[in-house]
């Protein structure tokens, strides 16, 4: 991460998600919502990014985005939206069987937490991200009503990574919390979400859910998606964003305990629930589902 500006791939996915939901074969996957807000963050974060989205918005742009993902990472455009829905619907089902804290951790520009906020008026909400990203975030949504949304600035490479803040914008440690962490753990080094892991759960009350993603380790022990082509390799470690973790299925059971893995979610099964079967979508990154269960 850069200190001053925003998250680039945050930025990526932003302008992914308004692509997809002008493109009439996937506009049903991303929310008309979640589109606006990702545009009103490209619209006022720089005269480049106002530009991004004049053209992603034009339809002529749609054949040379889909070559610019073949040359680049093959079905991540469908990734990120897969990916979104996913997450989305297990934090939604957790909220209805109880939980009533959410707490998105590197949320970038996802519009989720305005979505649950419109959604669930009795959760309470936080972002905690990268203060050069949550800045930006916050000037471009800066009209949105957000009562019972808290927003932490915190660099997670520094200790505590915000509990101290979370707990004084009156965080409660005793009711069950959904934490997410999407499309993050794999900028950090190993101890730092092997302890992220262990304070998660330090705050968190019996029946608790961590949702993240997680990029699976190939047997070369790369880090990265299959389709993944050496200039995107290339681009990540200049924009100083390169993945830097990643596990297997098997080791990550071990490694996230005391939280309990339910599920993991692939590229297959993002595909199955979707309805989209037949389309390529990004192999690399697994969404993985556990519960907070303490000895
Ligand atoms: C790829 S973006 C994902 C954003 C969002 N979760 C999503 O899926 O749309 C990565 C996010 O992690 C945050 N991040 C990366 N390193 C961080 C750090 N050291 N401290 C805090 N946030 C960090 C960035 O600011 C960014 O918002």
């Amino acid at each position: 991460m850069q200190n001053e500006q925003a998250s680039r791939t945050a930025l990526l996915i932003a302008a992914s998600l308004v692509l997809l939901h002008h493109d009439p074969k996937y506009s049903a996957l991303v929310s008309k919502t979640s589109a606006d807000l990702c545009a009103q963050i490209l619209e006022t974060y720089s005269p480049q990014t106002r530009l991004t989205l004049k053209i992603v918005r034009q339809d002529w742009f749609r054949p040379i985005a889909k070559l610019i993902e073949r040359i680049t990472i093959p079905g991540i455009l469908l990734h990120y939206a897969l990916r979104k829905k996913c997450i989305a619907g297990l934090v939604r089902s957790a909220i209805i069987n109880g939980a009533t804290q959410v707490v998105i951790i590197g949320a970038g520009f996802d519009p989720l937490s305005f979505e649950l906020h419109q959604d669930f008026p009795r959760v309470q909400l936080w972002e905690i991200d990268h203060p050069a990203t949550q800045r930006h975030k916050m000037r471009g949504l800066g009209g949105v009503d957000a009562e019972r949304l808290h927003f932490i600035a915190a660099d997670l490479n520094a200790p505590a990574f915000g509990r101290e803040a979370l707990i004084e914008s009156s965080f409660d440690p005793s009711q069950r919390t959904v934490w997410i962490a999407e499309g993050l753990l794999m900028y950090l080094r190993e101890g730092l979400v092997s302890s992220l892991t262990r304070t998660l759960s330090g705050l968190s009350a019996p029946g608790s859910q961590f949702t993240f993603t997680f990029m699976e380790k190939q047997d070369n022990n790369g880090i990265r998606f299959d389709s993944q082509s050496r200039f995107v390799d290339w681009w990540l470690r200049r924009r100083r964003e390169p993945f830097r973790w990643g596990s297997t299925r098997s080791d990550l059971v071990g490694f996230v305990r005391p939280w309990r893995v339910i599920r993991f979610f692939d590229h297959n099964d993002l595909c199955e629930q979707s309805g989209l079967a037949d389309r390529s979508v990004a192999k690399g990154e697994v969404i993985c589902l556990a519960e907070f269960s303490p000895a």
